[in-house]
């Protein structure tokens, strides 16, 4: 088998910032709500730019972080629940726009967890040869599926891109992956699309409002048990010890869900690196942002242990734990 490396990281968010305040003046929420809830302060959000727009952003910066040609790339996964399109997927307009000529493109959907299914996939691909080098995105316009007068959801979430490169390398830089998914808790978190309304079925039927409806408590319970899982799984299948690990990068959802996780691991909340409250919930894209941030902010050395955990709509979950070479 051969091991993996991680030999990039990327990521992109639009500049437009929006902070509680203003949407205070779209839904009746305030700023002391939303930060006592949530620990969001703010999000960005896309003034036009698509989910290929951001990913082909990401994407630039990995190539240029990961020092290699786009040619270079063999496989592209892309996670998203917000594609440019049903036909093409967004994975080939990435490598459209980068001009990644010799890739082989898909796109999964995962919600949240998407970033740690791609990364679960590349590593899969790389460790059996099929593939060298490839190139995971995690890319959501969250902006186009919320519903801006459902006060619910909409002060949740935020629009961007994140990625990473895999390729196969001398050392293992990924010690344990876990994946997991519960169906049957679905309706928990959705957003239609459109329903089967041809010359044979039911007439009348009519086009669903695709936007994003959610049950928060019953998002939270899950959340918070299956971090707590998580991390106990990974910790077991790498033989690694909590106080081996320098960070903990959860999805960044909620605050709270952070704390409650924390609290019933027994560890410091200081130990999970948390941006949440500069972009909100960016779904695939949030874990990545925080591990390229993470990286590019020189906070991670040769030898330190990363501990990456997800979860979102599906339900899904899913995490990894990174040893930096
Ligand atoms: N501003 C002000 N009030 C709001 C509000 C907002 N933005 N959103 C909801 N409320 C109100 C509710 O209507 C409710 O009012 P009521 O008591 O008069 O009915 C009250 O605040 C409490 O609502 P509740 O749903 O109990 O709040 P909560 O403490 O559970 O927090 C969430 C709501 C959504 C922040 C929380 O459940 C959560 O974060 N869940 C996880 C969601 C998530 O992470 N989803 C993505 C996962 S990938």
């Amino acid at each position: 088998m051969n091991k993996v490396k991680i030999i990039g990281t990327g990521s992109y968010v639009p500049s437009k910032i929006v902070n509680n305040n203003e949407l205070s003046h779209m839904v009746n929420t305030s700023d002391e709500w939303i930060t006592s809830r949530t620990g969001i302060k703010q999000r960005r959000i896309s003034e036009g730019e698509d989910t290929s727009d951001m990913a082909t952003k990401a994407a630039i910066d990995v190539i240029k972080s990961a020092k290699i040609e786009a040619n270079d790339i063999d496989l592209i996964i892309l996670a998203t629940a917000t594609p440019d399109s049903f036909i093409p997927s967004t994975s080939c307009i990435v490598q459209k726009n980068i001009k990644a000529v010799n890739a082989t493109c898909f796109d999964i959907s995962a919600a949240c967890s998407g970033f740690i299914y791609g990364m679960d996939i590349a590593a899969q691909f790389i460790r059996t040869g099929r593939f060298n080098t490839v190139l995971v995105i995690g890319a959501e316009t969250l902006s186009k599926i919320i519903d801006w007068q459902d006060r619910n959801t909409c002060i949740l979430f935020g629009d961007g891109a994140s990625a990473a490169i895999l390729q196969s390398g001398n050392e293992e830089e990924i010690l344990s992956i876990y994946t997991g998914s519960d169906g049957s808790k679905g309706k928990a978190l959705i957003c239609p699309a459109i329903p089967v309304n041809n010359f044979c079925a039911n007439p009348g039927i009519s086009l669903n409002k695709s936007t994003v409806s959610m049950d928060g408590k019953e998002i939270f319970k899950f959340a918070v048990k299956v971090l707590v899982k998580l991390v106990n799984v990974l910790l077991t299948e790498s033989h690694c010890d909590l106080k081996e690990i320098k960070y903990i990068i959860p999805h960044q959802a909620n605050s709270r869900i952070i704390e409650c996780a924390a609290k019933k691991l027994g560890i410091d909340s200081n130990k999970f690196y948390t941006n949440l409250d500069l972009y909100g919930n960016t779904s695939a894209a949030s874990v990545g942002i925080a591990l390229d941030e993470v990286y590019k902010k020189n906070l991670v050395k040769s030898g330190d242990k990363i501990l990456v955990v997800g979860f979102g709509g599906g339900l899904t979950y899913g995490g990894l734990i990174i040893k930096v070479i």
